[in-house]
């Protein structure tokens, strides 16, 4: 099994996705009801003490069940802690469905400061669960989510019952609430789901990275930028569906590029506005970049009359040095799109280029064919792994090795991370052994050394994630 699938819940695809019919049937319900009682101006008599009043409450119930199983059963063993945290939140999930099921606000005379006591206490359990190391991102991510809908189906009820009606009106309330009742449980449910999984927080040297702080912030933005990648890749698969991630991406910042935005390496950035003037990135600037890739490779015995590869070349931050050091048509810059390289020529001097005639094209299989043909020495990659997927990680890794042909060294620069993570919606961090287990698949006999470039570039979600360069061959 591969890397990344260990990062799955463990659950067969047939089973998971029949959870999530069940669960996309629970929300429909939510809706309905929710919608009958406005359209019954009120809670119709037929409601009160039915399976719908107590429906979300007894889900809750049942899942705080399976979250208190899946953490006795599915956290390591002999962590006590852990399984401590899982049982806390496991409870807090119970008392929740208890108040929805049986009205437990009735001993205290007050259901808003029940519902918020309770909202409460859900918020100790996750950030319990949020700082341990073994509690995946996406299921802490999923928690806060189900918090925040949970949070707002509180102040619907308060509204409902008049004590926040200056916030939502009662009318309106009613269904709101109704509604988020059915949302927040399954939400907890996918979280749950994610829970109890192996810790994958170890780095090659066995130290174990502890998360010291996972903000409510920090976890709900990257939620939604998660969210917000996957639904906004899954909108430009229905309009092409054979389209690659590689593609998805290249069309959004070419787009973006288009409008006048900028963006960290790719374009000429001519138009970069910060409060509100207009600075104009020109050759001069564009030169003064990325020739540390060119250091490292000479520093492994590039030669001027080596054939180099530029795989996701972009606009030619990287490659530009290459164009200048290497002999004339020694370069070849691929990328999925040409919209990043003709940005890239635009920035060199025009001699440059006519002197030094670098090959620039779009990936496609003749062109691959072609270069493999030629044997190049060096393959370099920079910045393009991080925005591979790791559905797509496998056939990626497999194109380069084709590329490489039998003697090649390719120097592939990658987010390291001690385990897979998603840093921003179109972008990943990978452990190192994800990316060699890749390779070994594609050919066991190659050599795989890692180097680390930059050890602590930024941390995320308390993990740190550091620049390191995989050199293969
Ligand atoms: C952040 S830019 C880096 C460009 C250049 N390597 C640099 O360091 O300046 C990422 C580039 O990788 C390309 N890319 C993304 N996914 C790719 C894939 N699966 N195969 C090849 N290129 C890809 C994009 O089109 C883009 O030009």
């Amino acid at each position: 099994m591969v890397d990344w699938q260990q990062d799955g819940t463990g659950l067969g695809r047939r089973t998971l996705r029949v959870l999530s019919v069940v669960a996309m049937g629970y929300v429909v319900l939510g809706i309905i009801v929710g919608w009958s009682l406005v359209a019954a101006g009120g809670v119709p008599p037929w409601r009160e003490n039915s399976p719908f009043e107590v429906l979300p409450g007894l889900a809750a119930m049942l899942l705080a069940a399976a979250a208190a199983l899946a953490y006795l059963l599915g956290s390591p063993a002999g962590d006590g802690r852990l399984r401590l945290r899982g049982l806390l939140f496991a409870a807090a999930l119970f008392l929740v469905g208890l108040e929805e099921a049986v009205a437990l606000h009735k001993l205290i005379g007050s259901e808003l400061v029940m519902d918020m006591a309770l909202w409460a206490i859900m918020a100790v359990a996750i950030r319990a669960l949020a700082v341990e190391p073994a509690v995946p991102d996406r299921a802490v991510l999923f928690l806060w989510a189900a918090w925040a809908v949970h949070g707002l189906s509180v102040v619907a009820d308060g509204a409902e019952d008049g004590a926040m009606a200056s916030l939502l009106s009662p009318a309106t309330a009613v269904w709101i609430d109704e509604f988020l009742e059915y949302c927040y449980v399954p939400l907890y449910a996918l979280a749950t789901l994610t829970l109890p999984m192996p810790a994958a927080t170890t780095d090659g040297d066995g130290a174990t990275h502890a998360r010291p702080y996972v903000s409510f912030v920090g976890a709900a933005l990257r939620g939604a930028l998660v969210i917000w990648g996957d639904l906004t890749f899954g909108m430009f698969r229905l309009r092409y569906p054979r389209a690659t991630f590689a593609d998805f991406y290249a069309h959004n910042v070419a787009r973006k590029l288009d409008r006048g935005a900028s963006h960290p390496t790719l374009g000429k950035r001519k138009r970069v506005r910060r409060t509100g003037k207009t600075i104009d990135l020109t050759t001069a600037k564009h030169a003064t970049r990325g020739g540390f890739v060119l250091d490292k490779l000479l520093a492994r015995g590039l030669r001027r009359d080596h054939i180099v590869v530029d795989y996701g070349c972009g606009s030619l931050r990287v490659g530009q040095h290459f164009i200048e050091f290497l002999d004339p048509g020694n370069y070849w810059g691929l990328d999925v799109t040409d919209r990043f390289f003709r940005d890239g020529l635009e920035l060199l001097p025009a001699e440059v280029i006519e002197a030094r005639r670098p090959n620039l094209a779009v990936i496609e299989p003749p062109v691959l064919r072609r270069v493999a043909a030629l044997a190049p020495d060096f393959i370099v990659c920079v910045a393009v792994v991080m925005h591979v997927p790791p559905e797509e990680l496998d056939g990626f890794i497999a194109g380069l090795l084709r590329l490489r042909g039998t003697h090649g060294v390719i120097s592939l620069w990658f987010d390291e991370a001690p385990q897979q993570v998603r840093t921003q919606a179109k972008a990943w961090a990978y452990p190192r052994e994800t990316l060699i287990a890749a390779v070994r698949r594609g050919d066991p006999s190659l050599a795989c050394r890692v180097e680390t470039f930059d050890s602590v570039a930024h941390r995320h979600g308390g993990l740190p994630v550091t620049r390191s360069i995989l050199w293969i061959g």
